[in-house]
């Protein structure tokens, strides 16, 4: 197993450069599903994630070839519309050729999703959009199976602004005959990225980013070469990790307009944040003032920033109220930061957190990707050595953390156990 052992650090101090976003590159994957011939998607980040996605395409016969950043995709002939239980239970994302399969070949027959640690994960948004659409969707055996004769525009409201379930329904739509019109939809830029990619290989998409999207259907999409945005929440840890231990870095290829509540919660902890001419510049004597943060869908704080938010509120000055809307357990974290001296309390959807001084440093695990970058960011303000196990949930979603983070000065390395 990987673990990272992480010790206190001087403050941090160069630059680093961001990848590209995990959560633009998976539903761009899926959607090369619904062209012909060869996409190339530059800027892939180097992530077990998108190792798993492209596994789960080669299995229905498309060719994945990475190169360097770059990855071409050759969907010439689908071979299969069925997704295996043992691929998609290894990443929830994998859900996300529901959408694209069920409206290139008419048929899909995928597992159902597992829960993980944040939460039960629900699909009953995908559903009801699938089924707006004109799917036959029937469940047993722990898969789903939809079919259709062909889908249709039609009109779909989400109760939740859900963004996996927005991106299903866009996909679906880029080939139904007619106009889809998606009411409460989520406004990420990541479906921003997806609707740009969609409209490159010839569809027709917009609204994308705001509450209400409207897709005209095209009998067919052709591959296409399409670079992604910048990882808004690798971005915001690293953001973080500079607040929180002091120091002076700048951030290349960021998207500042992507972080802005990142970025006016930081500099109301007293953070100073300057836009430069290749990204950002953040400053800060490690030793912030307590905020408040509440989750919300985009534009509103994002929830895979809550817990390195919360690392750095454990040693900010005073006490700051932490409320997680989106997911019913995203506090996995709460347990391990207390094992390293945190002053935090659980009320619910709510965590009441007392600043300390200082956080020692012991054995601890992460339980899910954010959760364990925040405990990597609380070992480098700990006193002594923290060593954090399960280190594979942090790989799916941050490249070469600790190489990034020693060119910055971090004192950290990766121990195979
Ligand atoms: C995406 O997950 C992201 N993953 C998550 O990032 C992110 O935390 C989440 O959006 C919210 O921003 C990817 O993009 C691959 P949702 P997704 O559907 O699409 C409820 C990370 O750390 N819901 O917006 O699964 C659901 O229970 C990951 O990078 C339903 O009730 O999120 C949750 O409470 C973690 N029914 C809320 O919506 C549905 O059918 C948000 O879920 C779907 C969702």
């Amino acid at each position: 197993m990987t673990r990272f052992v992480v010790s206190q650090s001087p403050p941090l101090s160069g630059r680093v450069k961001i990848s590209g976003s995990k959560n633009s590159v998976l539903p761009i994957i899926t959607a090369s599903l619904l062209s012909e011939g060869r996409s190339i998607i530059e800027d892939i980040p180097a992530l077990e994630d998108v190792n798993v996605i492209c596994d789960v395409l080669n299995n229905f016969g498309v060719k994945t070839q990475r190169v360097n950043s770059k990855l071409f995709i050759d969907v010439d002939d689908i071979t299969s519309y069925q997704a295996p239980y043992e691929l998609v239970r290894k990443m929830r994302a994998s859900f996300l050729v529901l959408g694209p399969l069920l409206a290139r070949l008419g048929r899909v027959k995928i597992s159902l999703p597992g829960g993980c640690a944040i939460g039960t994960r629900p699909i009953d948004l995908h559903l009801k959009a699938l089924r707006a659409l004109g799917a036959d969707i029937s469940l047993g055996h722990g898969y789903i199976e939809a079919t259709t004769r062909g889908l249709k525009g039609n009109r779909i409201y989400l109760d939740f602004p859900s963004v996996g379930a927005t991106e299903n329904a866009i996909m679906s739509a880029a080939l139904a005959d007619g106009v889809t019109v998606i009411e409460n939809a989520a406004e990420e830029p990541e479906i921003i990225d997806l609707a740009n990619f969609i409209n490159s290989m010839g569809g027709n998409v917009k609204g994308a980013g705001t509450d209400t999207i409207k897709i005209e259907g095209v009998s067919r999409l052709k591959g296409t070469t399409h670079s992604v945005i910048p990882d808004r929440i690798e971005a915001g840890t690293f953001m973080v990790a500079t607040a929180m231990n002091g120091g002076d870095v700048i951030l290349e290829n960021v998207i500042i307009d992507h972080l802005k509540p990142v970025e006016a919660k930081l500099k109301e902890a007293g953070v100073e944040i300057l836009e430069v001419p290749c990204g950002i510049r953040v400053v800060s004597n490690g030793r912030v003032k307590a905020v408040d943060i509440k989750t919300l869908p985009y534009p509103g704080f994002p929830t895979d920033m809550q817990a390195p938010m919360m690392a750095l509120l454990s040693v900010a000055r005073g006490t700051s109220i932490v409320i997680e809307t989106i997911f019913e357990n995203r506090f996995m974290h709460v347990a391990e930061l207390k094992r390293m001296g945190a002053n935090i309390k659980i009320e619910g959807r709510s965590a009441i957190i007392e600043g300390r001084k200082k956080l020692t440093g012991t054995h601890i695990q992460a339980t899910d990707l954010r959760a364990g970058a925040a405990l990597i960011l609380a070992g480098l303000k700990a006193q002594g050595e923290t060593v954090i196990s399960n280190a594979y949930h942090i790989d799916r979603g941050y490249e070469r953390i600790e190489q990034k983070l020693s060119a910055l000065g971090a004192v950290i390395r990766r121990e195979q156990t």
